[in-house]
């Protein structure tokens, strides 16, 4: 009952529709509250693998209405194509069953656009976005100039500005980059056509979570990307331009402290990141090319092989107290198998100073000083994607789990042994 909010504890792409999927099957209502089309999660349906970058995966479970919070940018190309994906499969994309808050805001082509002439400007200097028009889109909300959902219900009106926004991105386009791309007439026809279909799915998302939490039912938050990429609290400016925390499901949602009832923090029992920015415990040698190529490790949305590093529990630590976590689900366990040691960070140190918090709020040159102190592990050689229970661990993978739960203060309470959605210990 309540509210229970799931998070990435690392820098994304650590399960989290894994953990959504587990926690789903219990809640009345899943609502997504942050990122856009960005975010990337695969799931098997009806025997078909589809990959999810808006609709939240709750909507494989008949029982959940699945929201699309304020907190959201929403592309409506990709919000239309991923319900025509799932409609074809015969899951109901009813507006009785999927919600688009009214608040959420529009991303547009020219926001693609502009993010991708951003980043080929930047060179070397590149952050490495999605090119999903995500910093732009969120940048026009805070200027306070851009479209939001609710101004569908009026799709003439809606249409004519879209094309003012798009017009409005080209003219920056052509001044800074030379070039534009994008038709703002053909765009506006394209939306006129989206918000058609799509004003019966607009809805109060504030209303409909806090109608919910009234009487008594499981709101299950889903966060997109991790606190490492949050727009205040992770690596600035090396992130993403929402609010990846616990914080964001209250503001993204719409609703108070007091409901929420659990925090789950999602973490790979390694790290990884996708674009550039410091990365503390990076293997740039065999042992991460082979935890890329046995954890799949190249990204949903965009194919780039991740970069790949030991456990850090400094993160952990930190990703604990920014959130408020309850617990940590760890995923992807069954992929450090084979390993003969496994090292894991348990503080940083500078010339003599230990820190044991992810010091993030100095930014990254002030992070560059910092040096992981490893503990070593010794790693297992069996094969555990069979294992339904932690009893069923061989003791090295056990003991893994042990030392994790004692260096962050928090059970593991799920732990990913292999894909497929039986392949967990609980
Ligand atoms: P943006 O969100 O596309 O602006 O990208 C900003 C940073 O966040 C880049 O380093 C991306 O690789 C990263 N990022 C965005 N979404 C995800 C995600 O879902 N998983 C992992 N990294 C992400």
């Amino acid at each position: 009952m309540g509210a229970i909010v799931v998070v990435g504890a690392q820098w994304g792409d650590e399960g989290k529709g894994r953990v959504v999927d587990w926690l789903a099957r219990d809640a009345q209502l899943v609502a997504r509250f942050n990122g856009g089309d960005n975010a990337g999660h695969t799931i098997v349906a009806q025997g078909h693998t589809l990959k999810l970058h808006l609709i939240p995966s709750g909507i494989l479970y008949p029982q959940a209405v699945c929201l699309i919070g304020a907190g959201v940018v929403v592309s409506l190309d990709r919000l239309v194509a991923e319900m025509d994906e799932l409609a074809a499969l015969g899951i109901d994309v009813s507006p009785q069953r999927l919600k688009l808050s009214a608040a959420a805001h529009i991303v547009l082509p020219s926001h693609r656009a502009l993010d991708g002439a951003r980043e080929a400007a930047r060179g070397k200097e590149a952050i490495g976005t999605t090119r999903r028009g995500i910093g732009p889109a969120y940048a026009d909300k805070a200027a306070r100039v851009n479209l939001r959902a609710g101004d569908m219900v009026n799709p003439a009106q809606f249409a004519a500005r879209v094309a003012e926004g798009v017009r409005a991105h080209n003219r920056r386009l052509e001044e800074r980059y030379g070039f534009a791309d994008v038709s703002p007439e053909v765009c506006a026809e394209a939306h006129r056509a989206y918000a058609e279909r799509l004003a019966p799915y607009l809805t109060d998302g504030s209303a409909l979570v806090g109608e919910a939490l009234a009487r008594g039912q499981t709101v299950l938050c889903e966060g997109a990307q991790g606190l490492l990429l949050d727009l205040d609290h992770g690596t600035y400016p090396f992130v993403t331009s929402s609010s990846t925390i616990t914080g964001g499901a209250l503001t993204g949602l719409g609703f108070g402290p007091r409901h929420v009832s659990r925090v789950v923090g999602v973490a790979k029992a390694y790290t990884t990141r996708v674009g550039a920015g410091p990365f503390p415990t990076e293997l740039l040698d065999e042992t991460g090319d082979r935890i890329r190529e046995a954890g799949v490790e190249f990204g949903t949305t965009t194919g780039r092989p991740r970069r790949c590093g030991w456990l850090d529990i400094v993160i952990l630590r930190y990703a604990a107290r920014v959130n408020g976590l309850d617990e940590i689900a760890l995923t992807k366990l069954d992929v450090l198998s084979g390993i003969e040691r496994l090292k894991v960070a348990v503080a940083y140190e500078r010339d003599g100073e230990r820190c044991e918090y992810f010091p993030a709020e100095f930014g990254v040159e002030a992070l560059a000083g910092w040096r992981p102190v490893y503990e070593d592990l010794p790693g297992w050689h069996e094969d555990i994607t069979g294992a339904r229970t932690r009893a069923e661990l061989p003791p090295a993978a056990r003991d893994y789990i042990a030392r994790i739960e004692s260096w962050v203060g928090l059970p593991v309470t799920f732990i990913g042994v292999g894909p497929g959605r039986e392949q967990s210990i609980v």
